[in-house]
């Protein structure tokens, strides 16, 4: 603003989100949560926009100076969405939501145990039948959820799959095989090292782009040819929780799509449909677990160290635990695969070692028991999220035991009391638990 023109606000937009709401008489600047309480009506502004607001009126120009008109969206979300509510916190708040969350993720996608492949737009069909391999790039949290989903594409699909971090990717050379589908994750569609990788994936000859973003107007999306969103709905806590689970569920409504066109056996894909379609359910049960888990975050409080183990798509589901832990409470907390237990971090289990394990029931628990063994045998204090039709033989240490689910569900289920754990060990160690320390909801910035 100048103090010569006191009617005149003018606006730019660079990597971060901007955008212009309008109001009765009145127009605003800003972040779209932060607006929501003052107006629905909302126009996104692009990379490079520049905007003059006046008490009557708004003119946009792009980034080469040319008068543009940006659409007026009337925004979908409710207030309810940004408040806070009964919860105390954002996060908690966020955690709750999970299983609408995820009905809504998987809401007209699902018709008679089918997956309608039309979720990926009209062209999708070709594009899978010709898909050879899957590349995934993203950052953080998305990251985890694009880990569980190799295993996936993998195992249904048969199709070779990688998932690594946008920042290694970007300044790589990497070998683009014929036919590879490149895959984003990103829950706000901003984050800069995901949105590079993806501006270079354009000039690396791949098959197509799909993005599984959380925010249809963001820069993510309108670069990708395909759009699989989550319906998480605003997520305001930085840790992400909603965010994640609902990426999961439209990863495996992907991995099951693709395998389904790969010629995935028809008893297995209605199994797995039937699974997604639980899912809520069993999120919704896993939440009743929390004043058990908040019992159990006692005795994090005073640690500064923690380990997670997981095996297979619980190996992933582990590091995002862990990650939750070191986010939001400052507990220095690491995940391993537990067949890697004896290469190194055996060494550091004594008994100020809390070591949490994830244990569903799959072809690797026998494998996960003995490596809890060598926890135990070490003096380590043991908390084992475990499925309780084999909790039979898991009594070392503390044990928390969760609804039976299968090898899609289970990953999904099996986040949320880690979350819960996270969270509680966060307000007991009276942490900033919606706006940790140095850490951002959206990194736009390199
Ligand atoms: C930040 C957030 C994380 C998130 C990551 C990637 O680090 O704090 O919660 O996982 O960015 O963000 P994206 O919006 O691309 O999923």
């Amino acid at each position: 603003m100048s103090k010569r023109e006191p009617g005149v606000l003018i606006g730019a937009r660079r990597s971060s989100p901007l955008v212009v709401s309008h109001g009765e008489g009145e127009q605003y600047l800003g972040r779209r949560h932060a607006l929501l309480p003052l107006t629905r009506r909302f126009s996104y502004l692009q990379e490079g926009d520049l905007v003059e607001i006046r008490e009557d009126s708004v003119q946009v120009f792009d980034a080469d100076d040319h008068a543009v008109e940006r659409d007026i969206k009337e925004s979908s979300f409710n207030l309810d969405a940004v408040e806070r509510g009964e919860y105390r916190h954002y996060m908690l708040k966020e955690i709750h939501e999970q299983p609408q969350a995820i009905a809504d993720t998987l809401e007209g996608r699902i018709a008679g145990n089918h997956i309608l492949t039309q979720m990926l737009g009209v062209d999708a069909q070709a594009l899978l039948e010709g898909t050879r391999a899957v590349h995934i790039v993203a950052c953080g949290t998305s990251l985890h959820a694009g880990l569980v989903a190799r295993y996936w594409i993998e195992s249904l699909a048969g199709v070779p799959c990688t998932a690594e971090i946008a920042s290694e990717y970007r300044y790589r050379e990497p070998v683009v095989s014929e036919d590879t589908l490149f895959v984003t994750i990103s829950q706000s569609g901003e984050t800069a090292d995901t949105l590079a990788a993806l501006k270079l994936a354009g000039e690396r000859g791949y098959r197509g782009r799909l993005a599984i973003c959380n925010v249809p107007e963001s820069s993510i999306v309108r670069e990708s040819d395909l759009v699989l969103m989550t319906r998480a709905g605003p997520e305001i806590g930085v840790a992400s929780t909603k965010a994640f689970t609902t990426q999961l569920t439209a990863l495996a409504l992907f991995a099951l799509e693709l395998a389904r066109v790969r010629g995935l056996d028809k008893d297995r894909y209605a199994a797995h449909v039937a699974e997604l379609e639980s899912l809520p359910g069993l999120v919704a049960e896993a939440l009743k677990l929390e004043p058990e888990i908040a019992e159990l975050a006692k005795a994090f409080v005073p640690k500064e160290h923690a380990l997670f183990l997981g095996r297979g798509t619980h190996y992933p589901v582990a590091m995002e635990g862990a990650l939750k832990l070191k986010e939001i409470s400052y507990i220095h907390a690491e995940a391993y695969a537990a067949g890697e237990l004896k290469h190194g971090p055996l060494a550091l289990v004594d008994a100020n070692m809390p070591v949490v394990a994830v244990a569903p029931n799959d072809h690797l628990l026998d494998k996960l028991k003995s490596n809890l063994e060598e926890v135990h045998a070490r003096g380590g204090e043991l908390y084992v999220f475990v499925d309780r039709t084999v909790r039979h033989g898991m009594d070392r240490g503390h044990v928390i035991e969760l609804p039976p689910a299968g090898p899609i569900a289970a990953p999904v289920l099996f986040s949320v009391p880690l979350q819960l754990l996270s969270y509680h060990v966060a307000v007991m160690r009276g942490t900033d638990v919606d706006q940790p320390r140095n850490l951002a909801k959206s990194v736009t910035v390199e």
